[in-house]
Order: structure tokens, then C-alpha cells, then sequence
């Protein structure tokens, strides 16, 4: 605490000084920079590298990153200090002091810690009895743990001394720090013209909870109530809609799709009804993390021009998987959280049909138990085409990424989806349903194989095509080098971002 109020006080004391002084050249430009640096405050609840349950963590980490590097902006990104986070990390963290949050009766402890990664800013929200426990959700208290971090983000600026031009919240977790802006910190001098932006990762989760905790758990009261309200519910990400400046969706073509009931979870009327203020924007993908020139994970490393290591790559981890060391017979890869939306329901009615044929498949990921035990038996019955690995683990991911041929991801729904980016990055050639980011991403034969029903026989006849294709060796390639040259950096994308926050900020 008393660092960061040094330096505020000592930052005054030097402008009062340059202001009566003549300024030198250099310090005008300096300043006029750092004038014109827009601030961001990026409201998330979680960001790699320090904890990540899923694409997420991905997408705060890297478009944090990519921002800041533009040399425009001032990013900070905060989070809540869970004690999953990497001792690695952990360790290097700056213990700036702490504050007392009130919500509703609650007075509850609220440290604050910072790291500075690649130029953005990090603050962790310390408090033992919400984030002191094994990952980041699923706790019966969830609502309560975020009301708690949502609202010491609020608490925290006066603190810090930053209030930020555009506070960007990231899905339901974040919701209320949109909410409680615009409905009470509006009203003091320093908070007012804070921007919200609220962007939807998923519509699923959207953070419902009986309308009996409104007061004693959210401090929503009275006249507030019909902007969180829904269906008879609280409904958080309902709120942020309504009162953010803008909303956007990780990708054009789920913006379009969350309009229709089909893929909104019951919010395609608010959608519908906030749609002048709704952009989607795709993701990018942290192009120097995955890179298969460089990835120390990898077996071997190639390169786009080159692919004859990646050979060497999927030998490897045929034998590492126990499967038959055959270099011809493609590998068909699913990385992926094991869930019905992911298009499993299509993969289990067509997958015993698809083992008759020369293949092998790999799959990685955890989820839900029926999916998981499906999946260990077959592997117990195919001993020699699948391979089913329970787990969740960021090492064999870039293994499988790299080694395998073709990238399976039939979603039935994908805001974005970034594992069909990585699998390309490797040349490894994805095979996706027209949906979302999925659709945005992957075009037929450019840069991977499309289907557009969601149908387990449409799909199936659309990875026969394309394991077909793989033996004409020359054409294969030439695909390999297009999907693995597909420019998915964030160039583009924190482009469209910036724009979305000058256009706010107008
Ligand atoms: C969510 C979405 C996924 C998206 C990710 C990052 O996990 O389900 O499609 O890629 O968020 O935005």
C-alpha cells in the first residue's frame, strides 16, 4: 500500500513541478504518451500462465498480452488469488496490501497482490476463505465468491489509483463487476466514465441463482432487481447485457447464432433486444506459445516447409500411446473436454463404424463420467486403434497436436473454440461443424474439412473423405502447409478490439 501511495504522491508532486518548470522536448512526448495511453482493466476469473480450467484463461492471457505490446495501452487483468495458482508464480507476487469489502452484511478481507508478465499487470484478489481450495469453480458458494470479486474489483481502483477507461468483464463470473458499476459506483466522480464491456465466452454458464439471495448475498435492492431478473431467477449475465455500454461474443458467427434459442440457453430475447450494442470478435491464438518450430513439449520440432520431423512426432507418440508404429494410417485426434456439446453424441454413435477402417484414434480430455467410461472401455476393447487418456494434461495435448494427422471437432455448439487453431498450428488438419468460431475459423479444403448438419453420418462420410485424401501424400501436404500457415495471431483480432474500445470511448 504504501509503495503504490508513494508513487501516486510522488507522480503529483512531479507533474506540479514540470507544469511550472519548462518541459524538455522528450518529457513532453513522454507525457503526452502516457496521457494518451487508453487504460483497460481486464475482470476475468482466471488468465494463463497463473491458472486455467479452459480457453478462457487462454484468451485473457494472450489478448493481454498481444494489447499491451501495441504500446497503446495500459493493460491490467485481474483475477482472483486461488491457491491452485503456480507456486512458480506465486512466489514472485508483490504484496501491495489490503482493504475491507462490504457487501450486503458481509465486511470481508480483501488482499492485493500484483505481477507484471509481458508488459500487462496482473492484481490478485486475496481472501483464504473464497479462493484458499482446490480449483476455480463448482463450489456451492460460487455466486457469493464472485459477488466477493466482482466488488473489491470496484473497491480496489481508489487503492490503485487506476480507473480504467474501459472495464472489460469476461463471462458470468465477472457480471457484477459490470452490474455494480452501473448501478451504484456510476454515481461517484471518479467512476463515471469507466466503459463496460462484457464478452460472452459461453452463453451456457450464465450465472442463475434464486431471486431470495438478490439482497442477502448480490446487495441488489429495489429498483435494480428487474436488470438481474429473469425467468424468475437472478440471472447475471442477463444484468451485465443490460447495462453494459457493449457486449461482445468470441466470434462473428456465435454472435449471430446466440439470436436464435437454439444456442442462446433461454437469453436469445435479451440477446435479440441488446442486439445494436453486440459485436463478435474471433479469437486469437498465443502464436509464439505454439509454434512448431519452437514447442520444447514436442517430440521433434518442424516446421511448416519442412514436415519431416513431424513423422518423428507422431512415431513417437504412437509407441509413447501403445499403439501400432504405423506411419501411414492417420491418427484422428480429440482433444477436448469430454461433454455432450463437444459433439460426442455424434463421435459414440459412429466411432465403432469408423474403428473398422485403417485408422487410430486419440482422444484427450475429462468431463463427464458417462463419456469417460465409454471411452476407457473402448480403448480396452480396440487395444490397437484407440487410445483414450482421462486426463487433463497440457504436455500430451501438444504431443497429440503434433503427432496426430487429423483434428476432430464436431461441436455441436463453439463459441470460438481454440484447439482447431492449435491442431492447424502443428498441420494438423481439423475436421469441424459449422458452428461458431468453428465456422469462422476452418474453411473446406482451404485450411481443413467442414460439415454442416449436426449428424453423426454427415460427419463420419466427411472423415472417410478426408482420411481418403490423406493418401494422396503431395495434395495432403499442400493442405498440411495451409492450415498450418493460417494466420491465427491475434493481429486482427486485438485490432477489432481496439476499435471496439475507441468506438466506446467516443
Ligand atoms: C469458452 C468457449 C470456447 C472459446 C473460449 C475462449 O471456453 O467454450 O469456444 O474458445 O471460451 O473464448
Amino acid at each position: 500500500m504504501a509503495t503504490t501511495k508513494t508513487t501516486a504522491a510522488t507522480k503529483k508532486t512531479a507533474t506540479k513541478k514540470t507544469t511550472t518548470t519548462a518541459k524538455t522536448a522528450t518529457q513532453k512526448v513522454a507525457a503526452k504518451q502516457s496521457d494518451e495511453k487508453k487504460k483497460i482493466l481486464f475482470v476475468a476469473s482466471e488468465s494463463t500462465p497463473f491458472i486455467a480450467t479452459g480457453g478462457l484463461a487462454e484468451v485473457i492471457g494472450s489478448l493481454s498480452k498481444a494489447l499491451a505490446a501495441t504500446g497503446k495501452y495500459d493493460v491490467r487483468v485481474v483475477i482472483p488469488l486461488y491457491s491452485d495458482i503456480k507456486k512458480e508464480y506465486r512466489e514472485q507476487f508483490t504484496y501491495l496490501g489490503n482493504l475491507y469489502v462490504h457487501l450486503a452484511w458481509r465486511n470481508q478481507y480483501c488482499g492485493i497482490f500484483s505481477y507484471v508478465k509481458d508488459g500487462v499487470t496482473f492484481y490478485f484478489i486475496d481472501n483464504e476463505f473464497y479462493f484458499k481450495r482446490p480449483g476455480c469453480y463448482g463450489y456451492y458458494d460460487d455466486g457469493e465468491r464472485f459477488a466477493f470479486f466482482s466488488r473489491s474489483v470496484l473497491e480496489i481502483m481508489p487503492f490503485l489509483n487506476f480507473y480504467p477507461d474501459v472495464m472489460h468483464c469476461h463471462d458470468w463470473q465477472a457480471a457484477l463487476a459490470a452490474i455494480y458499476l452501473k448501478t451504484n459506483y456510476c454515481f461517484r466522480e471518479e467512476y463515471q466514465y469507466i466503459r463496460a464491456l462484457f464478452t460472452i465466452h459461453n452463453i451456457e454458464y450464465q450465472g442463475q441463482y434464486s431471486l431470495d439471495l438478490l439482497g442477502d448475498l448480490f446487495d441488489i435492492y429495489g429498483s435494480y432487481q428487474y436488470l438481474v431478473e429473469y425467468n424468475n431467477s437472478i440471472n447475471l449475465m442477463k444484468g451485465a447485457i443490460e447495462v453494459c455500454e457493449r457486449f461482445s461474443t468470441v466470434s462473428p458467427r456465435y454472435a449471430e447464432e446466440i439470436k436464435d434459442p437454439y444456442y442462446a440457453h433461454g437469453l436469445d430475447p435479451i440477446i435479440r433486444k441488446n442486439e445494436f450494442k453486440l459485436t463478435g470478435i474471433l479469437n486469437g491464438i498465443d502464436d509464439v506459445s505454439y509454434n512448431c518450430a519452437l514447442d520444447s513439449h514436442l517430440f521433434a520440432n518442424f516446421t511448416p516447409d519442412n514436415f519431416a520431423n513431424k513423422a518423428v512426432c507422431k512415431k513417437e507418440l504412437q509407441k509413447m500411446l501403445g499403439l501400432p508404429e504405423k506411419p501411414d494410417t492417420p491418427i484422428i485426434s480429440m482433444v477436448s473436454r469430454l461433454v455432450s456439446h463437444k459433439g460426442l453424441d455424434l463421435v459414440t454413435a459412429v466411432i465403432e463404424d469408423l474403428l473398422q477402417d485403417d485408422v487410430q484414434v486419440v482422444i484427450l480430455g475429462t468431463g463427464d463420467s458417462h463419456f469417460e467410461g465409454y471411452f476407457r472401455d473402448l480403448a480396452y476393447r480396440y487395444p490397437d486403434k484407440l487410445s483414450a487418456n482421462i486426463v487433463f494434461n497440457g504436455d500430451l495435448s501438444r504431443k497429440i497436436y503434433s503427432g496426430s494427422d487429423i483434428f476432430l471437432m464436431p461441436s455441436k455448439s463453439e463459441p470460438c473454440g481454440l484447439s482447431q487453431m492449435i491442431a492447424c498450428r502443428y498441420g494438423t488438419v481439423p475436421i469441424v461443424r459449422e458452428t461458431g468460431g468453428l465456422y469462422d475459423s476452418i474453411k473446406p479444403l482451404e485450411n481443413g474439412y467442414t460439415f454442416s448438419n449436426y449428424n453423426a453420418h454427415d460427419m463420419l462420410y466427411v472423415i472417410r473423405e478426408a482420411c481418403s485424401d490423406y493418401k494422396n501424400k503431395k495434395e495432403w501436404s499442400k493442405l498440411m502447409y495451409r492450415a498450418a500457415t493460417t494466420d491465427f495471431s491475434w493481429s486482427h483480432s486485438a485490432k477489432d478490439y481496439e476499435a471496439l474500445y475507441l468506438d466506446m470511448l467516443k
